[in-house]
């Protein structure tokens, strides 16, 4: 899933001037808990206080993050639904209206349609009573009150413009929706069995059990970003009587549409329906209920489940109990300081809106992926490893992502890949898109591979030891390198024709193989570099064959590498390529953000004929991450590569938002002019990210864009398949890294570290730039970057030092970062 899906609709995004959402508060308790942690100097620090879930929750382009109570990887993630385009169910803008709130969401998806939102539930007032109550979804949305919006890491509400405030909290499965209803007003309640997201229902039950104050609910719905064809199966469990505490007055059933049809059962408890087959117009139906006695505060408590009814009910039971909201807001609280304070900085030297960005990312970055292990259905049901929900995608997730994941949290780490292994055991190959518990969408063949070999690479000293098979984990690569699937659109790579012709040819007969036939120069790029992850794992396990062959292979990127094009000047660029070995000419400045053709498709759609994924030739001919020295030798050299580099930023083909621009900014290290890189990434943050609704330059995708801008604020960059790590330039003055499973904290102190270099550009006389660093008192090799081995791992300080002499600053002093054909990557440490 990508950020860009329709780049020229970035002028539509700016709907509303004045932001009304969320309430000021939350900035302001925000900035007073930062200077109270300022001014305290204490290292009890609640770093749940610098957390704003608002980040990247504005309209249409700025984040789809989700805004909702949640615990780190939790499955629930507690949000309101609103109109309009809000794939997350959550959007600031303040002219779309709430249809109610529900426990089932993703965070940072750009999905057309939305994403889950089952189970949704509305507060109503119904002064006429139970059969004037506004069902369905039409007539029960309502604007909520402006500045109202308020949420922390496991606290979500809002209040809406009829006074009625909803509030929630969550565990793993399961949580509490809290309502506080005006005084005097009899509280009502639709709760929906068809609706979701997406308008995706394929049929389910629902049943009221009035004694027991219980309504339990079953059914089918599909992907939000996958085949139509396929659905998946979802149980809710709501509990209505909060222990006793509140008394039902009606309950019954309804039905309803868009087009007259607006039916109520008082009384009926009972609700079976199947796909409707005509049309896609939502099916609408579900409970409505009431209470006795006027209270105003009324509780549910609400289980969620992928395996049945029963589980949901069970989820609900043991996680929350009778445990208060505020004690659930409590425990939620106390997850999240356990995995924020993974990373702790100097507070009090560090600017405050780089304290709220950071751990705002840091907790986007503990999130996702969406915890589902004992909740499998399908081809996973009753596996004995660990499942997650929404890997939504790996192409955006393996370039930052898991590399901040190494950092500090192999547990968590191991307990991803032994998933996505998992996913060859049951499928086959390994999961690319998992998305609502279906195979979603590929994007560029099996970024798994990255994902995989990452951990492996950095963690395979204890791999066992955390439960991953390195054996297993090699043959689900081999697996994706080798096997090519009869339908590769949802997994694996189509490695036949790639491995003829040494890149994937256009318009080529594939007698074998079915799949969208489009991306032909983005997939061959990502395909060699997926090569080069299962060679770095041959490289770990002494597999010496497959070590030459996949480097071999992993050089296939130069295969659509058409030395000829010409474009502003510049003289060589990927372009995708017929079987015969003729070049397709494709202008690289097309879908890049300089296109003005409104009309061109960039994405999966077949008519993507520049033969790219969601991203120009300009844009994808930078990426070959494991092997730039040959790249810069393509180019031209280190003056023409540099030139270039230049000329891509200030021409504006440069994507923010986009993957496989993540590390283009840092190219000029590569070139031994590592000062460059560090005014670029300056600008790079300060023009496209803030603490805003709009602070984030695309769809955070899984937080792939929360992690990116961490390691940007940490001055690092990430060699996803690799042991390295870029050294950049901080944003703060110091920080550590706890990698509790190894015992390992590491602190990096930036010696003459200036908080007026957070700036673009980088005022004169402020140091910013990397003049030496030393590792645990010694001088490091390059002051260009690191490797995990002598760094993270062992813990330690390391020492940056920086300088307003750019010049000084302005070569490695070492080794420029490796690549694969000048003989780096040479050995497995
Ligand atoms: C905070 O405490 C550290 C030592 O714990 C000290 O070096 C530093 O100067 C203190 N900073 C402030 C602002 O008091
Ligand atoms: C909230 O603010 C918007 C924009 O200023 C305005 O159009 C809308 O009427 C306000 N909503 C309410 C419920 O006051
Ligand atoms: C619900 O309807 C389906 C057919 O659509 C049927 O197979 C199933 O038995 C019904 N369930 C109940 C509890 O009536
Ligand atoms: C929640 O935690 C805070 C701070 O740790 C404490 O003051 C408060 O009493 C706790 N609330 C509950 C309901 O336990
Ligand atoms: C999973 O286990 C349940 C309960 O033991 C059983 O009913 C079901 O058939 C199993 N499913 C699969 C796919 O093995
Ligand atoms: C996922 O949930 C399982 C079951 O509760 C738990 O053992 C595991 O630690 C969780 N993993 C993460 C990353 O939260
Ligand atoms: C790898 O490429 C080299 C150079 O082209 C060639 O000599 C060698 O045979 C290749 N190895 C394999 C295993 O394909
Ligand atoms: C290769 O195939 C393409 C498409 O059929 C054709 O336009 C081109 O002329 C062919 N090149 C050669 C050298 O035959
Ligand atoms: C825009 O792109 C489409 C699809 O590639 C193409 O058919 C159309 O001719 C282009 N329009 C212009 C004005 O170039
Ligand atoms: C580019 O610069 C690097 C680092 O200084 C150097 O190793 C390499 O030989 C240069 N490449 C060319 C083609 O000059
Ligand atoms: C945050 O960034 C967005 C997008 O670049 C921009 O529109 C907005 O004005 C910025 N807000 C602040 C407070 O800087
Ligand atoms: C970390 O320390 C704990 C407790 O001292 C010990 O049990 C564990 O083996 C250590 N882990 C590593 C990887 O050294």
């Amino acid at each position: 899933m990508g950020s860009i899906a329709a780049r020229w609709l970035i002028a539509l995004a700016c709907v509303s001037a004045t932001l009304a959402q969320p309430s000021p508060k939350v900035q302001e308790r925000i900035t007073a808990a930062i200077k109270a942690a300022q001014a305290s100097n204490s290292t009890d620090i609640d770093y749940t206080a610098f957390v704003n879930p608002f980040i990247g929750t504005d309209a249409y382009f700025y984040g789809d993050v989700c805004p909702g109570a949640s615990v780190p990887f939790g499955m629930v993630k507690f949000t309101t639904d609103f109109t309009g385009y809000a794939p997350a169910g959550y959007i600031a803008d303040p002219t779309q209206k709430v249809r109610g709130i529900s426990p089932l969401h993703d965070s940072g998806t750009g999905s057309s349609l939305g994403t889950y939102g089952n189970f949704e539930v509305m507060p109503l007032l119904c002064p006429d009573g139970f059969d004037t109550c506004t069902t369905t979804l039409l007539a029960r949305e309502r604007y909520r009150k402006n500045n109202t919006d308020d949420a922390y890491p496991g606290y979500f509400a809002l209040t809406l413009d009829n006074d009625i405030k909803i509030e929630a909290t969550s565990t793993r499965r399961a949580g509490l929706e809290r309502f506080t209803f005006p005084k005097g007003s009899k509280p009502y309640f639709v709760l929906d069995l068809a609706n979701d997201l997406p308008a995706s229902f394929a049929g389910g039950e629902m049943n009221i059990d009035p004694e027991k104050g219980r309504i339990t609910i079953s059914g089918h719905w599909g992907s939000s970003f996958g085949p139509l064809m396929y659905h998946y199966q979802a149980f809710a469990c709501y509990d209505l009587l909060n222990n006793g505490k509140q008394k039902l007055s009606e309950y019954g059933v309804w039905t309803g549409d868009t087009y007259g049809l607006d039916a109520k059962g008082l009384g009926q408890t009972h609700l079976n329906l199947s796909q409707n087959l005509i049309g896609n117009v939502p099916y609408q139906s579900g409970a409505l209920f009431s209470y006795d006695g006027h209270p105003e505060e009324v509780t549910l408590r609400v289980g969620v489940s992928f395996v049945s009814t029963d589980q949901a009910c069970a989820n609900a039971e043991e996680e929350v109990g009778t445990t208060s909201f505020d004690d659930i807001v409590n425990a939620s609280k106390a997850l999240w300081n356990e995995k924020l304070s993974k990373v702790e900085i100097d507070v009090a030297g560090t600017p405050e809106d780089v304290t709220e960005m950071l751990y705002s990312s840091l907790y986007r970055a503990s999130l996702t992926p969406n915890n589902a292990t004992l909740e499998t259905q399908g081809p996973f049901a009753n596996t004995t490893s660990f499942y997650f929900d929404s890997l939504y995608c790996s192409w955006d997730t393996f370039r930052t992502y898991y590399p901040l994941m190494t950092l500090h949290s192999p547990v968590e780490f191991a307990q991803i890949v032994d998933n996505y292994i998992d996913g060859w055991r049951k499928l086959g190959w390994m999961p690319e898109c998992r998305a609502n518990n279906l195979p979603g969408w590929t994007q560029g063949g099996s970024s798994g591979d990255n994902i995989v070999a990452q951990f492996a690479v950095n963690y395979h000293n204890e791999a066992q030891a955390l439960g991953v098979d390195l054996n297993e984990l090699y043959a689900a690569m081999i697996t994706d390198g080798e096997v090519n699937p009869p339908e590769w659109n949802t997994m694996g790579r189509q490695v036949n024709v790639y491995k003829q012709y040494g890149y994937v040819p256009f318009a080529v007969l594939d007698t074998a193989s079915t799949g969208r036939q489009t991306r032909e120069g983005s997939r061959t790029l990502e395909y060699a570099f997926e090569d080069f992850a299962i060679r770095q794992v041959a490289q770990v396990l002494g597999k010496s064959d497959d070590i030459e062959k996949y480097t071999n292979r992993s050089y296939f990127y130069r295969n659509v590498w058409n030395p000829t094009v010409v474009s502003d000047g510049f003289k060589g660029f990927m372009q995708k390529r017929y079987s015969n070995g003729t070049f397709f000419y494709t202008d690289p400045a097309h879908c890049s953000p300089k296109d003005s053709n409104q009309t061109r498709e960039c994405s999966l759609q077949v008519d993507n004929t520049n033969g790219f994924y969601e991203s120009s030739s300009w844009e994808y001919s930078w990426y070959a991450p494991h092997d730039t020295a040959h790249l810069i030798d393509l180019m031209g050299g280190n003056k023409t590569f540099l030139k270039r580099l230049d000329h891509f930023f200030d021409a504006g083909y440069y994507l923010s938002g986009n993957e496989p621009s993540f590390q283009t900014p840092i190219g000029y290290h590569y070139a031994n002019q590592p000062a460059r890189s560090v005014d670029r990434v300056r600008d790079v943050v300060l023009s496209n990210f803030n603490t805003s609704v709009a602070g984030l330059p695309g769809n955070d995708d899984q937080a792939a864009m929360a992690t990116l801008l961490t390691f940007h604020l940490l001055g690092l960059y990430p060699v996803p398949s690799s042991t390295h790590y870029l050294i950049v330039s901080p944003f703060v003055p110091k920080y550590t890294i706890h990698n509790s499973y190894l015992n390992a904290s590491t602190t990096v102190t930036v010696k003459n570290y200036d908080p007026k270099s957070v700036a673009y550009p980088i005022p004169k006389g402020v140091a910013a730039y990397v003049k030496s660093v030393s590792i645990n008192g010694k001088p490091a090799a390059s002051r260009c970057y690191v490797d995990f081995y002598d760094t993270f791992r062992v813990g330690g300080e390391i020492e940056i030092e920086l300088t307003a002499d750019k010049n000084e600053a302005n070569s490695c002093g070492g080794p420029v970062p490796e690549s694969l054909s000048t003989g780096g990557f040479a050995q497995a440490r």
